[in-house]
């Protein structure tokens, strides 16, 4: 069926919109009354020792992001690759590995070479697809679909957090199987999913102050993003964005690693985005925002309340966000990352659909 804008501006802004509805699709898919139930023929993480992520873009942040899940909830090894350096790397695939490729259309030529060199190697080759006649899915020995719906806008937004809730499906199906999950602490963390498309309206809400920040973020040259843990991925993730229909130079690095170098870079020109649930790391974020406005830098502080008032004075700009079970917060605060990306995009003018250089899906290694 021809998908229309259904009165939105752009594409983008009706995906961003979509998100809690297709969360719920994506939840009921893999979600029973009881548990976790995976398409056939399923996966046994008992016979499994090592697990490898392979995607592009958008796609292989979702799979960084998942390491976190994996290694913490399941106690899997995991290895993340972008496709492109995988396959002609030549990377050893030991016995009971499964090999996991993350793709929007199941069509990335880079995404599916990989696949390739994997078959016959791997335990299970696997895909976690929006397009389920594509090729990543007709090649892999399970399909687990993420249930986005068609995607239009090249900025990938609703299929980056509907990849997300499939792998931490997984993730929690992992833990499951290995052992490292109660039945009890299953329970409490389907209900925290379940919760989710009603935290991630809440999000939405954001959109009237996230678009008046976003034309301060539209004068910026750069833009710095920072995370922590689980949120260093979605940290890139947003600097992605930001690049992809802004075209402003943004960069990502892991919170704690700005010392060691990029913090050479901050003026009070450059805008950083702080992307910081209070969780059990934020004090030391707080103290690297502190390093950073020493320097003159402006802080843009996205967290929740209590994270806000414990940041203190000194913060150039905030977002509130609801409070959220840690493990779900690079999922919500994607929703800002995008709202943010999107607005600056308008406030400049861009064609946000179609930025200029890309094509939705990547055919050419
Ligand atoms: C995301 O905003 C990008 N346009 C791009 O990075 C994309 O995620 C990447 O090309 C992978 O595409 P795929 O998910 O269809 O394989």
């Amino acid at each position: 069926a021809m998908v229309d804008k259904a009165g939105y501006k752009h594409f983008m802004a009706k995906e961003i919109a979509e998100q809690p509805t297709v969360i719920t699709n994506a939840l009921d898919a893999y979600l029973t009354e009881s548990g976790i139930a995976l398409p056939e023929p399923g996966l046994d993480f008992r016979t499994l020792d090592r697990m490898s992520l392979v995607a592009c873009g958008t796609a292989y942040y979702a799979c960084m992001t998942a390491k976190y899940w994996f290694e913490s909830l399941a106690r899997l090894p995991v290895d993340i690759d972008v496709a492109s350096e995988f396959r002609y790397r030549e990377p050893p695939i030991p016995d009971r590995t499964v090999a996991l490729f993350v793709s929007q259309s199941g069509e990335t030529a880079d995404t599916l070479a990989a696949l390739r060199f994997c078959k016959g190697k791997a335990a299970s080759v696997a895909a976690v697809v929006n397009v389920t006649e594509s090729s990543i899915a007709r090649e892999s020995d399970l399909v687990l679909p993420i249930h986005a719906g068609t995607e239009i806008g090249v900025a990938s937004t609703k299929a980056f957090t509907c990849q997300l809730v499939v792998l931490l499906i997984l993730a929690l199906k992992a833990a499951q199987d290995r052992g490292h999950l109660s039945d009890a602490d299953l329970a409490e963390r389907l209900v925290a999913l379940r919760a989710l498309p009603g935290l991630m309206n809440h999000a939405l809400a954001t959109e009237e102050p996230a678009s008046a920040l976003s034309r301060k973020l539209s004068e910026a040259r750069d833009v710095l993003f920072l995370g922590r843990g689980a949120m260093y991925p979605l940290a890139l993730e947003g600097a992605l964005k930001m690049k992809e229909i802004s075209y402003i130079h943004a960069e990502a690095y892991a919170s704690g690693e700005l010392k060691h170098g990029p913090i050479a870079l901050i003026d009070e020109h450059v805008p950083v985005i702080v992307m910081a649930p209070r969780d059990a790391l934020f004090d030391k974020t707080v103290s690297n925002m502190h390093e950073v406005m020493a320097r003159g830098g402006r802080i843009l502080l996205v967290s929740d309340q209590r994270g806000v008032a414990d940041a203190g004075d000194g913060v150039w700009e905030s977002l509130v966000l609801p409070e959220v079970d840690p493990f779900l917060a690079p999922i919500l605060y994607a929703l800002p990352a995008q709202l943010l990306a999107y607005h600056t995009a308008v406030a400049k003018g861009t064609d946000v659909d179609q930025p200029r250089n890309l094509a939705k899906s990547v055919t050419v290694e």
